[in-house]
């Protein structure tokens, strides 16, 4: 069947397809979720966080994600990557956004990045689009503007909405392929499907965008604790690992692992 292209993305609006997208930062994750047929893999800057352990996306750097970005470009056959472009690796200039870029692509494979910004955002946009690097947009709620954002809040709501809107209008003008629109009210985030022609891509963004994403390990439930409300779990790795980890050491300590079958 061939990679999913940009313009394949473009023809599931058109037909009506809503489709997923996942992040994915690992070898063996990445080749399940390409047999799965998810259209679209972002290695995200999440890496931060569900890889490396730190506490916000902010520390990731360049050279931690492009490892992770070859590892999903290298196992997969049919997904787009999308490789995330971390906190301060773009924001200063548009060449700065393209060197940073054009790593990702040459270093790793990835066939397209994602930037976070809306109209701040619009000269990298163009730039990158202007260069041949497909670019996909990321406004709402941006995580690494949390400082700046006061914390974890839905944007766009009551008159933010209409402004909203003008920034995902500017964001596809300058060439995004598509947009993801993260914690925005649910009649927002349709306002701006119906508005713009390329793909909105939905976390927390209700049922209206064109398509969504979930952090893999929010949405397999292999991490605990309290999740966002807008996170669905289809598994419970978690527990499934832990209580695999449990049986084997105590298959360990009581001698019962390994059996005569593993023993050469
Ligand atoms: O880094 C990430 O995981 C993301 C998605 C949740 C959109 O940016
Ligand atoms: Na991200």
């Amino acid at each position: 069947a061939g990679r999913v292209r940009i313009r394949h993305l473009q023809d599931y609006k058109q037909q009506g397809f809503k489709w997923a997208m996942l992040t994915s930062y690992d070898q063996l994750s990445a080749g399940i979720f390409d047999e799965a047929g998810i259209p679209v893999l972002l290695v995200g800057d999440s890496a931060a966080n569900n890889v490396y352990g730190y506490e916000t996306t902010l520390p990731v750097t360049v050279d931690e994600l492009i490892p992770l970005v070859r590892a999903v470009t290298g196992s997969t056959r049919r997904a787009l990557v999308v490789a995330d472009l971390p906190f301060g690796s773009y924001q200063e200039s548009p060449e700065q956004c393209f060197a940073t870029s054009a790593r990702f692509m040459k270093e790793a494979g990835a066939h397209a990045v994602k930037l976070e910004g809306g109209t701040e955002m619009v000269p990298q946009i163009e730039k990158l689009a202007s260069g041949g690097i497909p670019v996909m947009a990321h406004i709402g709620f941006t995580p690494q503007a949390e400082h700046q954002l006061g914390g974890y809040r839905v944007q766009g709501r009551g008159d933010a909405a209409q402004e909203l809107l003008e920034t995902a209008r500017a964001v596809e003008a300058a060439g995004a392929f598509a947009v993801v629109l993260e914690m925005v009210p649910g009649e927002a985030a349709a306002a701006i499907t119906e508005a713009l022609s390329i793909p909105t891509i939905g976390i927390g963004a209700g049922a209206d965008c064109d398509a969504q994403v979930l952090v893999w390990q929010d949405m397999a439930g292999l991490r605990g604790g309290r999740m966002p409300r807008f996170v669905k779990q289809y598994a419970d790795l978690r527990t499934s690992l832990l209580d695999a980890a449990r049986a084997y050491a105590s298959d360990v300590e009581s001698g019962t692992f390994p059996a005569a079958e593993h023993t050469f």
